[in-house]
């Protein structure tokens, strides 16, 4: 038993330490629709961000945008622009930017805010001041959009 308790207090240390330098969705700063600054102390990584990128649960991004790299992956959709090349047409900051919340790169776009704190009047319980990806998770996605270049 005892030992139970430690490890669950043991759990508690270790996630609110790595919790400590992860900006929250309310703090992100913004200049223009970039977000120059990392989410997290930890590097992204590409191909966790490839598996967030066409998980329907978390990024569902294939649901619009298509690439080639993909091709050989099941449906993708053709909502949004193709993203062949898009590390050439926007640097880390830009891309981090319209991921976390695209609304400051493109007013009144489809495209959902991915790390967006706000809570509106009738968000249900359980969603309040939760985000569709994690810091982390946003982090890979950029990684990943990072190699996406014109060959
Ligand atoms: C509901 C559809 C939808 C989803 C889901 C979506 N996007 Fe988008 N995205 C768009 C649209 C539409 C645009 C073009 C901006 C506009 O005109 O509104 C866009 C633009 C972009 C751009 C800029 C593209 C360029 O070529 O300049 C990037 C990068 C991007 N999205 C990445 C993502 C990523 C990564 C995800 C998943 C985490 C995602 N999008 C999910 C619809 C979507």
């Amino acid at each position: 038993m005892k030992h139970i308790a430690w490890a669950a207090f043991a759990l508690i240390l270790g996630s609110s330490a790595a919790m400590a330098d992860v900006v929250k969705p309310g703090d992100v700063t913004f200049d223009e629709g970039a977000v120059p600054a990392p989410l997290t102390g930890q590097a992204g990584v590409a191909e966790e961000g490839r598996k967030t990128f066409i998980s329907r649960k978390l990024g569902n991004c294939l649901a619009c945008h298509e690439n080639s790299e993909m091709k050989l992956e099941q449906f993708h959709g053709e909502v949004g622009p193709s993203l062949d090349g898009v590390a050439d047409r926007w640097n880390e900051a830009e891309l981090r930017g319209i991921i976390i919340n695209s609304k400051n790169t493109y007013e009144g776009t489809i495209m959902p805010g991915f790390y967006v704190g706000e809570d509106f009047p009738r968000t249900a319980k359980q969603f309040k001041g939760k985000t569709i990806l994690t810091a982390q998770q946003v982090e890979d996605v950029v990684a990943y959009l990072k190699t996406l270049k014109e060959q």
